[in-house]
């Protein structure tokens, strides 16, 4: 059933129940909706994902296998081909917490990201987040909740938080001092918990990172590589 055959109707039933939907958020690749479940599962709020490319038994695997090692990500419920429903975070997208005052925000997220390295290395996975979009975090009961794990891919927990800090300074507004302050923030409080991870590489992953979303955004084009330009020193050598 296309999205667009539900939309007027705005259910449609599943194994676990009568999934009512109740908004669609915006979301980058699938199709993502706050929804209502009756039937063999109740909740008022629920995530349903229609996958557009990716596949949904592997997202509900990697979320029940970190949700067992004790990570903060959504308890998935169900899947099928096409949906996956998934508990509802009510929390504060790190999107709209970058540009805060206060800076709290930044030790959290190296807890959520020190627990989900070393879980991969653990589980004998060297996989990495990749997709480090931080419209992927949520902030809920002082505490970051990871999402959308479709990228997970065998890669350096350098990316991730070199990736993390370049989508830091490029969110809208771009480049503030309290931006640029919170990535530096980040990255040494990374590798000062995990010894394994140097900053010179981090700061490597950041600049290539930024050349990578400056490749993607012909707006921001300009603006971003200058940025990379001044930096060139100091985070390549
Ligand atoms: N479990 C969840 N709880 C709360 N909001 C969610 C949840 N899952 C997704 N969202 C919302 O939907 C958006 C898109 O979800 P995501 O899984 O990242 O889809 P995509 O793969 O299309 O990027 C997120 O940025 C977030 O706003
Ligand atoms: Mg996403």
């Amino acid at each position: 059933m296309q999205i667009r055959d539900i939309q007027p109707l705005n259910v449609i039933q599943l194994p676990i129940g009568k999934i009512r939907i109740q908004k669609k958020f915006s979301s980058k690749r699938n199709k993502v909706f706050l929804c209502s479940i009756r039937g063999k599962l109740n909740a008022e709020n629920a995530i349903l994902k229609q996958y557009v490319i990716g596949n949904p038994k592997r997202e509900y695997e990697i979320l029940k296998m970190l949700r067992k090692n004790g990570l903060n990500v959504p308890q998935p419920y169900f899947y099928n081909k096409k949906y996956a429903i998934m508990d509802y975070i009510p929390g504060v997208l790190l999107s709209d917490l970058v540009e805060a005052d206060n800076m709290s925000w930044v030790e959290k997220i190296v807890d959520w990201f020190i627990l989900f390295h070393s879980t991969m290395r653990r589980e004998g996975t060297p996989f990495i987040k990749s997709d480090v979009n931080l419209r992927n975090f949520l902030f809920f009961n002082d505490e970051f909740y990871g999402i959308d794990f479709e990228d997970l891919s065998v890669g350096q927990p350098a990316s991730d938080i070199g990736g993390l800090a370049a989508h830091i300074l490029t969110n809208n507004p771009r480049f503030t001092q309290s931006k640029q302050k919170a990535v530096d923030m980040l990255i040494k409080h990374y590798c000062k918990i995990n010894h394994d991870v140097l900053q010179s590489e981090v700061n490597k992953c950041l600049w290539r990172e930024l050349v990578k979303i400056a490749a993607r955004r012909p707006d921001e084009r300009q603006e971003i590589l200058g940025y990379c330009f001044f930096h060139q020193r100091k985070w390549t050598s």
